[in-house]
């Protein structure tokens, strides 16, 4: 259990909540949730679910019409042939990335990830004993993947490689290029997969979403890890879901009946809603995150000391602090503390997000300008 480790987002999301009891008032931007509520459609659809009896177990791979919706969404946004056997529907999305490591790789192996990146790739690697091997994003690259450092690093030891795009922390975006590296490189290793976190692909701001999976004998070597928490707004009904190969759906769902044994019925079914009604409110989401984007980025920009780069999705601005003189914990704290505004320091993101913090801009313009004059005034007390 030493080995694992957690989320700054929730830690700092609690000590931002224990200073509101204190009585004092602080803009959050640390927390990576949309602060739209769940389209009414859906949460329709739970409510029909729930008062029709849908209030029992399903089976641990989840309910049928769900992986066909499933099934059909990822054949039309990837372009491939998904069979709802190859979907394994799970209580939001994590589960998916705990599964993959706990299935696929062993003690002693290496999972090559990206850094700064989401804390729990490295942490779950780390719980099953293998090595992690970052792959370090650089600001001077747009954060974006070097392929050709990829390619360098897979050994005889390389089990997995996690790619994650659009990229949470620093908002980039893989190429169809880069990711076309990485496939030919593993062309000839069937015994490398990948985990491919899509989950931000349908909040992306400049060019389209590309998946490893859509190059030749990908599709078979790869988990593509989705959901439903980021796109509708859905972060608290938890239900995401995996798609690859029919035999390792299977051992998923075996780990499913051992850990959840299924997900939340009527949860499934507003599931298979968001999928098939109306998608004018992630439509509008979407457009709202661009022209925060633009706010944060600017209003960042202005400040003496910061630096940041528009991110081409998700919903975090990353910007370079190194500017200010702190670290980025200290800085976190500071303006937690001194400005009552909540980010997270980008070194908890893994060492190469060290000099940069995340400020999540899913939170109304209002916030974020107010955000954004509290820190410039906060620096200035230095
Ligand atoms: C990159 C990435 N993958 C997966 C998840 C987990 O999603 P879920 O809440 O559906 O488990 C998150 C949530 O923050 C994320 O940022």
């Amino acid at each position: 259990m030493k080995s694992l480790e957690t989320e700054t987002a929730f830690e700092v999301l609690a000590k931002a909540k224990a200073l509101e009891k204190q009585g004092k008032e602080i803009v959050h931007l640390e927390i990576g949730e949309p602060d739209f509520d769940t389209p009414q459609n859906v949460k329709d659809a739970a409510a029909r679910a729930m008062s029709a009896g849908y209030t029992h177990y399903t089976p641990s791979a989840g309910m049928l019409e769900l992986k066909e919706a499933i099934a059909e969404h990822v054949s039309e946004t990837r372009r491939l042939d998904v069979k709802p056997e190859e979907v394994v529907v799970t209580p939001g999305a994590k589960p998916v990335m705990f599964f993959g490591v706990l299935a696929l790789v062993n003690p002693g192996e290496e999972v090559l990830y990206p850094n700064p990146g989401f804390p729990v790739y490295e942490s779950v690697i780390k719980f099953v004993g293998a090595k992690p091997v970052p792959i370090p994003l650089r600001e001077e690259n747009g954060f974006s993947l070097d392929p050709e450092y990829v390619k360098e690093k897979i050994t005889a030891k390389t089990k997995m490689i996690i790619l994650n795009s659009p990229e949470n922390p620093t908002g980039g975006v893989a190429t169809r290029e880069q990711l076309g590296v990485i496939a030919d490189c593993l062309a000839r290793r069937d015994d490398v997969f990948v985990l491919s976190d899509e989950i931000y692909s349908r909040i992306i701001y400049e060019g389209g979403h590309e998946s490893i999976t859509q190059f030749d004998g990908m599709k078979d070597k790869t988990i593509l890890l989705d959901g439903f928490s980021k796109t509708y707004a859905m972060t608290g009904w938890r239900l995401g879901y995996g798609v690859m190969r029919k035999d390792l759906a299977a051992k998923f769902a075996q780990l499913m009946t051992n850990s959840n044994s299924c997900t939340n019925t009527f949860v499934q079914l507003a599931g298979v809603e968001a999928l098939k009604g109306s998608q004018r409110d992630v439509e509008n989401m979407v457009a709202e995150f661009r022209r925060r984007r633009e706010v944060i980025v600017d209003g960042l920009n202005d400040i003496e000391g910061f630096r940041c780069m528009k991110p081409r999705g998700a919903f975090y601005a990353f910007p370079n602090i190194t500017g200010t003189g702190m670290n980025s914990r200290e800085l976190g704290e500071r303006l937690l503390h001194k400005a009552g505004v909540a980010v997270l320091p980008g070194a908890s993101f893994g060492e190469f997000g060290e000099g940069y913090l995340r400020l999540s801009f899913a939170n109304s313009v209002e916030n974020i300008r107010k955000a954004l004059e509290r820190i410039e005034n906060s620096l200035g007390e230095c």
